[in-house]
C-alpha cells in the first residue's frame, strides 16, 4: 500500500478527487494516511473529516518564526511515514529540508501547462487571470515532481483544456479542474502506487 499524505490550503476539490478515486477504485494500492493544512478554515479539512482521514493544521501564525513552522511541518509529515506527499493546492513554500528528504516523493498539481504561467506568484486564480490576459487558446494542468525550484520539477503528466469565448478566470478555473486536474492527479497517484513512474536525469518515464 502506498501511504499518501496530502497537503492542502483551501477548498480541497483535488483532495476530494483523490478520496473518491481511492473509494471508487480508480486509485488502487493506496491509503491516504494524513491531510495537512496550513489554514484552519480550509474546507479541505472538513472533507478529510467526512472521509475519516486524520487531519492536522500547521498554521504559520501558531509558531514563533518560519524556522519553527518549518520544523513543525516536517514533524507532521514525518510522523505519518508517507511514501508520497501530494501538494493539492498547498500554497506554502516547502522547506528545503523536506524537499531533500522526500526527493522524487513529492508531487504537485499546477493549473496550467508548465512552463506557461508558473513560478513565483502564479497560483490559484492568478494563473487563469494571466492565461486570459495573454489570450491563450489552450491551457490545462500539470502534475510534476517537486524540486527546489518553483514549478520546475520533472513533469509526470499534462492535460490540455480549451479556453472559450467569454471565459472569466473563475469559469476557466472550474473547467481546468473538471477536465484536467481531477483527472490527472488521481491518475498519477495510481501510476506511482503501481510502480509505473520512474525518474531519471530529471525526466519522468511511465511504464505499462
Ligand atoms: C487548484 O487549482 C490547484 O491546481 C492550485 O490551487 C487550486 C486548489 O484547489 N494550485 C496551485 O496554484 C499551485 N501553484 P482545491 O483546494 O480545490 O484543490
Amino acid at each position: 500500500m502506498l501511504r499518501v499524505l496530502v497537503c492542502v490550503s483551501g477548498g480541497g476539490t483535488n483532495l476530494q478527487a483523490i478520496i473518491d478515486g481511492v473509494e471508487q477504485g480508480s486509485i488502487i494500492n493506496t491509503e491516504i494516511v494524513r491531510v495537512v493544512s496550513n489554514n484552519k478554515s480550509a474546507y479541505a479539512l472538513e472533507r478529510a473529516k467526512q472521509a475519516g482521514i486524520p487531519a492536522v493544521c500547521i498554521a504559520p501564525r501558531d509558531y514563533e518564526d518560519r524556522e519553527e513552522f518549518n520544523a513543525a511541518l516536517l514533524r507532521a509529515v514525518d510522523e505519518a511515514q508517507p511514501d508520497l506527499i501530494v501538494l493539492a493546492g498547498f500554497l506554502v513554500v516547502l522547506p528545503k529540508q523536506l524537499i531533500r528528504k522526500y526527493e522524487n516523493r513529492i508531487i504537485n498539481i499546477h493549473p496550467s501547462l508548465i512552463p506557461s504561467f508558473c513560478g513565483t506568484g502564479y497560483y490559484g486564480l492568478k494563473v487563469h487571470e494571466a492565461a486570459l490576459a495573454r489570450g491563450v487558446r489552450i491551457t490545462g494542468a500539470t502534475v510534476h515532481f517537486v524540486d527546489e525550484g518553483t514549478d520546475t520539477g520533472p513533469i509526470i503528466m499534462q492535460k490540455a483544456v480549451t479556453v472559450q469565448e467569454g471565459d472569466t478566470p473563475e469559469i476557466l478555473q472550474r473547467r481546468v479542474m473538471e477536465e484536467a486536474e481531477w483527472v490527472i492527479l488521481p491518475w498519477c497517484i495510481n501510476l506511482i502506487a503501481n510502480g509505473q513512474v520512474t525518474v531519471s536525469d530529471g525526466r519522468v518515464y511511465l511504464s505499462e
